[in-house]
């Protein structure tokens, strides 16, 4: 099969990675795709916002499965397109994937489903927001609607600062959506993230994860995309999914059935749990980053079997194996991340270094300068690796992070430390 992946992250290096060992993968083309994509795959340009210009490109290339790393290029109803062309692509079209692109969309379906989620109340003026922020405790908790790139949510306990976001927000610079911002209950337990293949027929757990949001050691800083993440979340278990598919995956779904905007594609869930019971925090319409790094690790080859049974709805054709090992993931960023950071830094002697073998080097905003390796953005490379025991995955991949001895970039020293 010819592959197109679509995006540049490390999301999409380690899809690539994955992909390319699968017997069934012939030649994969990224765009833009990244040094590391470079070095198993073809990089190309194209337009990823011009639908059609990607669907000219798929049919010269003679493309048979199109894989879309981020939600923007979904929410501009790629998925639509392509299946007018008949080419196929496992992912929503633009009216399911609201699920994503809108948090007043999702927290309206949880209303009428009846889905547990925060509490909470939508605002379409800043005074009235403010005023109702007023009356509350702290933490407050204050998302934007609309597309934000991981920056549309704020949780703090300073009413200065939560008046100061929601300015932001009504000031058009935090997300796509100038109008409208929900104010929700803060919800206290354990948040995990689960990761489903949905076709029409079918809902299969392709794995779960924990991610760390937040820049610095402790959960401290501001929310970035992504610092670390592993996999599977301690949280899940059988009785945990069960829950979580029939208390909230199935109600969304057939919610979306029931609009005639049925979902396709990976749905991540992103959760809450305390005492054993799961609420919706937010969805997701595709894979994380850097978790699908940690899914990826694990799932191997298998990956394509998934992406395009899924696509073709025939999901109920493949039994999915789920490795009873562990991966985990810690991202190296750029100073500054996710704030402005410094690009075009020389980073070659990090890839340069020898590794021991069980660690993967994952490139994120990385691209070759003539014979060095620069970083293009904020997250630089995802140091991965997998093994039985936690503890020692996070010994083995600190190890080999030291050896990232540059002042310009950085990474969290405590992912995984919590549960090992
Ligand atoms: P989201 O982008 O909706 O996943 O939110 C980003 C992060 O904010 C989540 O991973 C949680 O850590 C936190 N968060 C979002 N909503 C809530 C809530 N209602 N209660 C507590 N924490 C929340
Ligand atoms: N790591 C969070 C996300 O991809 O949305």
């Amino acid at each position: 099969m010819n592959i197109l992946i679509l995006g540049s992250g490390g999301r999409e290096h380690s899809l690539a990675w994955a992909i390319s060992q699968n017997p069934r993968c012939r030649k994969i083309y990224c765009s833009p795709g990244n040094a590391g994509t470079d070095q198993i795959a073809t990089n190309i340009y194209i337009n990823l916002d011009c639908n059609t210009d990607i669907v000219n490109e798929c049919r010269n290339l003679s493309i048979d499965l199109v894989i879309v790393g981020p939600e923007k290029i979904f929410a501009q109803g790629l998925a639509n397109e392509l299946k007018k062309e008949n080419i196929l692509c496992f992912g929503p079209t633009k009216e399911a994937a609201k699920l994503e692109t809108s948090k007043v969309f999702t927290k309206e379906i949880c209303k009428i489903k009846n889905i547990p989620s925060a509490m909470d109340e939508v605002f379409d003026n800043r005074e009235n927001a403010k005023k109702y922020l007023s009356d509350q405790v702290p933490p407050f908790v204050i998302k934007a609607d609309g597309l934000a790139s991981g920056k549309g949510v704020l949780v703090t306990d300073s009413l200065k600062q939560a008046h100061e976001f929601l300015d932001m927000i009504f000031d058009g610079k935090i997300s796509s959506n100038k109008n409208k911002v929900i104010i929700e209950e803060f919800l206290e337990g354990q948040e995990m993230s689960l990761f489903l293949a949905i076709d029409q027929y079918q809902i299969k757990i392709i794995g779960s994860a924990q991610d760390y949001k937040r820049a610095f050691d402790g959960d401290k800083g501001p929310n970035t995309g992504g610092m670390g993440a592993f996999s599977p979340s301690p949280l899940a278990n059988e009785n945990l999914n069960e829950k979580i598919i029939t208390t909230i995956i199935k109600p969304t779904l057939d919610y979306l059935k029931e609009q005639n905007i049925p979902f396709s594609g990976i749905l991540y869930a992103g959760l809450i749990i305390k005492n054993g019971n799961p609420k919706l925090i937010e969805y997701n319409v595709r894979f994380g980053d850097p978790e699908c790094q940690v899914l990826c690790t694990r799932l191997g080859a298998q990956i394509l079997d998934i992406l395009l049974c899924g696509a073709e709805n025939k999901l109920s054709d493949i039994s999915i194996n789920l490795a009873d090992d562990l991966a985990l993931t810690v991202v190296v960023s750029a100073v500054g991340y996710p704030k402005t950071v410094n690009s075009d830094i020389d980073i070659t002697n990090i890839v340069n270094q020898k590794y021991n073998e069980p660690v993967y080097v994952f490139h994120a905003g990385t691209y070759m300068d003539g014979d060095i390796l620069r970083n293009s953005g904020g997250r630089v490379f995802n140091f991965t690796s997998r093994g039985m025991d936690l503890k020692e995955i996070r010994r083995l991949i600190y190890s080999e992070l030291r050896k990232v001895n540059n002042k310009k970039l950085f990474y969290r020293m405590d992912i995984g430390e919590k549960s090992s």
